[in-house]
Formats: C-alpha cells, structure tokens, sequence
C-alpha cells in the first residue's frame, strides 16, 4: 500500500458517511458519534503501532484497518436504527461484506484486502480466533486495543454529558437504575470479559466495560488506559459501595502488573 491508497481510502470513508447523514437529529447524532469514533480509533492504533515499532507499510495498513473497522455501523443503523448487534446484525460482519461488496480495496494486494477484510469482521468477536494466520491475528489484536481504548472515551462521556446531548444508541437502552449484578462482579474477579447477555443494567453495562482490560493485548495499551485514567473514571460513575470499591482495586492493580511486566515486541519482525 502506499500513501496515496491510504488518502483515498479516506475520502472514501468521508463520502461514505456524508451518504447517511440525516436531518433528524437524533439518527445525525448517532451517525457523527461513529465517525468521530473511527478518527480516533484511527489515532489510536497508529500511537500503539509506533510504541511497537512496527514499519511504515504496517502502520499505514494498521490505519486503514481502524478506518474502515466500523464500516457495518452505518448501514446498520440505516436499516434498524440501533447499534445493538444481538437485535440487529454482526456489524463485524456487515463491515467485511460491505468491503467486499463495494470492492474498495481493490487497488491493494489481495493479501492485504484479505487482512483488512478479516481485522474488520473479527474485531468485535468475543475473542481473537486463533486459527487465522499469525499476521492477521496480530491486526486483530491491534484494531481491538485501539477499539477499546476509544469506547472507553465514548461511554465517559456519554456517561458525563447532559441528557440533551447523550447520543441515544450509546447506552443500548439499559435501565440506569443504583443495582448491579454478583455474577458480573464474580467474572471480574475471575478476569473474564463480561459477556453482553448478562447484563441487566447499565451499571452491569459499566462493569462490562472495565472486564475488557482483561483482553488488552499490548503494553502500549495498557500505558494509554493509565494515562487516560479511564479505569478510575468509569468507577466513579458507579456506586460508591464496598465492593466496587474492592474490585477496582482488583482491576488497578491488573493493570499496574500489566504496565510493569509486559514487554511486547513486534512479533511480525524476525
Ligand atoms: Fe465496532
């Protein structure tokens, strides 16, 4: 790929997403909210790239990964008018079909279209599938990072926003009532990603969110979840009771193992 493909890759994007803008607010809101997600996804898995030192060539496919990754969103919410996969369709999925189906990689190397392609479908899976190759494995990897460091922004400041500016689709709906749930605690504790059919409201849904750190996968992650200090803040909108008290010192304390111990290297180097 050269730099030209990545800059009509983006011009693609944009043209894309202007072709679902809306004149009622609400469905604008939620459409704008995944494109500025995308552009900061965009800059997050290009600071994790270059903390891992991975080539110019890697980090411009790591980049077109990131923009092209929630691709599925849009006609997504054109067709059911919620982000919400389990009542609609895979936008994993969806995001690798329309690439195929609109042939917008076409100019790059089919090895390079099939690891975009497979990033794009795999990166909202529950878990990474290990028997796809070793490369593409490693994109899936950094597209998830580079994802979730960036919902993690979103849900903030959903969560801190006032009720007129909340993007609806963001919260799925949960009730926001001051319960919470043992078993999605007792999957914190066994430092397990919290799955979406557990969740009974949208505390569970915030606990949800801190359980991803246990699928965190390089240490420039990690050390981007402590400088934005998102364990913390996400805790401080829940209740101040004993035991969310306790498990964020559970999780902190992952965390500052993960930032001391882990040393990942680019493993696509020799
Ligand atoms: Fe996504």
């Amino acid at each position: 790929m050269i730099q030209d493909d990545l800059y009509f890759f983006k011009k693609w994007f944009s043209d894309y997403c202007r072709s679902f803008y809306s004149s009622d607010i609400e469905d604008q809101k939620n459409i704008s909210l995944k494109e500025e997600h995308t552009f900061f996804v965009c800059k997050n898995i290009i600071l994790i790239s270059q903390e891992l030192s991975l080539s110019k060539e890697q980090i411009m496919l790591a980049e077109v990964v990131a923009l092209f990754h929630d691709i599925g969103r849009f006609p997504q919410y054109a067709q059911y008018k919620t982000f919400r996969d389990s009542i609609s369709v895979n936008h994993g999925l969806l995001g690798a079909e329309t690439l195929r189906k609109e042939n917008i990689l076409k100019a790059l190397p089919d090895s390079e279209q099939e690891l975009i392609i497979q990033s794009v479908k795999f990166h909202n899976a529950f878990s990474v599938p290990k028997k796809e190759e070793k490369n593409i494995v490693f994109f899936i990897q950094l597209i998830r990072d580079a994802d979730k460091l960036d919902i993690w922004r979103v849900f903030l400041e959903f969560y801190e926003s006032p009720h007129e500016s909340k993007a609806s689709a963001v919260s799925l709906g949960l009730p926001d009532t001051p319960e919470y749930s043992e078993d999605v605690l007792s999957c914190i504790y066994r430092k397990e990603i919290v799955s979406l059919g557990r969740i009974k409201t949208l505390n569970d849904f915030k606990l949800l969110q801190l359980s991803w750190i246990f699928d965190l996968n390089f240490k420039p992650s990690f050390q981007l979840l402590v400088e934005r200090d998102y364990i913390a803040k996400i805790i401080s909108n829940l209740p101040k009771t004993d035991e969310i008290y306790n498990a964020s010192v559970f999780l902190m304390e992952f965390v500052q193992r993960r930032v001391k111990g882990l040393y990942f290297k680019n493993p696509l180097l020799p």
